[in-house]
């Protein structure tokens, strides 16, 4: 589905990677882009039509769905990264990442599923490369994004053949989020060239890095490849 003068949603795009998809939606001509975020007054980028959205609000979710009923495009951006240990962080917190990394997209994407079916539209989510390995200091935030990314698998099956659902993957970028960490991150403006080049092919999934595409390879090998004997 091309961009150009295609209506595009993308949650989270105040700042971080959602900052750039709006960036280069506008860039590829989109006709409008609604840039959805928890305060609408940290929308800071010109041309974008900012909307108010929490994605673990069900009223605003509904109610935003109910109101634009030109998006042809759903960008699945917004997350968090708040915990470390399956073991030593309190549940709560466990329970509020899967909240909104996982049950986020999916609210979302079911209230705009007959929005973009009527449109033959495109939805995205980003996930990361942690959705097919953990790492320590990851593991509550990499099984929400092993969740999400069959939450992609499961809405391509349900919504073909109307709509397509890509998945995208990718290592550390370079935004607040991986602020903390060290060594190589790909900008956030690359994650977003490569998502839109994926939805204007059709790809189920984009695999922006080689880290992402080096751990989906290892996935079909013995699991001592990624966790050691
Ligand atoms: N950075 C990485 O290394 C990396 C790697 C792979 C995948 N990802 C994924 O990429 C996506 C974007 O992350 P980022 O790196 O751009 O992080 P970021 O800079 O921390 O931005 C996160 C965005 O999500 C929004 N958000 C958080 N909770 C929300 C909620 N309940 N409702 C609506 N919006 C909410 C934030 O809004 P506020 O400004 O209101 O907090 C912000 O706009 C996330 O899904 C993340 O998991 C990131």
């Amino acid at each position: 589905m091309k961009i150009q003068d295609a209506t595009v949603l993308i949650t989270g795009a105040n700042r971080g990677i959602g900052k750039s998809f709006a960036e280069e939606a506008l860039a590829r001509g989109a006709r409008k882009v609604y840039a959805a975020a928890r305060d609408p007054r940290t929308v800071t980028t010109p041309g974008v039509e900012p909307v108010r959205l929490d994605i673990t609000d069900p009223a605003a979710i509904a109610e935003l769905a109910e109101r634009l009923t030109d998006v042809d495009i759903l960008v699945n951006n917004a997350g968090v990264a708040l915990s470390t240990s399956i073991i030593d962080d309190d549940l709560e917190t466990i329970r509020r990442e899967m909240e909104v990394n996982y049950y986020g997209p999916l609210q979302v994407s079911r209230a705009f599923a007959p929005t973009l079916t009527a449109r033959e539209g495109h939805l995205l989510i980003v996930n990361s490369a942690l959705s097919w390995a953990v790492i320590p200091g990851t593991a509550p935030y990499a099984a929400t994004k092993a969740a999400s990314w069959m939450l992609a698998n499961a809405l391509r099956l349900e919504l073909a053949p109307k709509v397509g659902v890509t998945s995208l993957h990718v290592g550390y970028v370079d935004t607040d989020m991986a602020a903390g960490v060290t060594g190589e991150k790909v900008p956030p403006a690359e994650v977003a060239r490569e998502a839109f080049d994926g939805i204007e092919k059709g790809a189920m999934e984009v695999l922006v890095d080689g880290t992402s595409r080096q751990v989906k390879a290892a996935l079909s090998l013995d699991p001592s490849a990624l966790y050691g004997s």
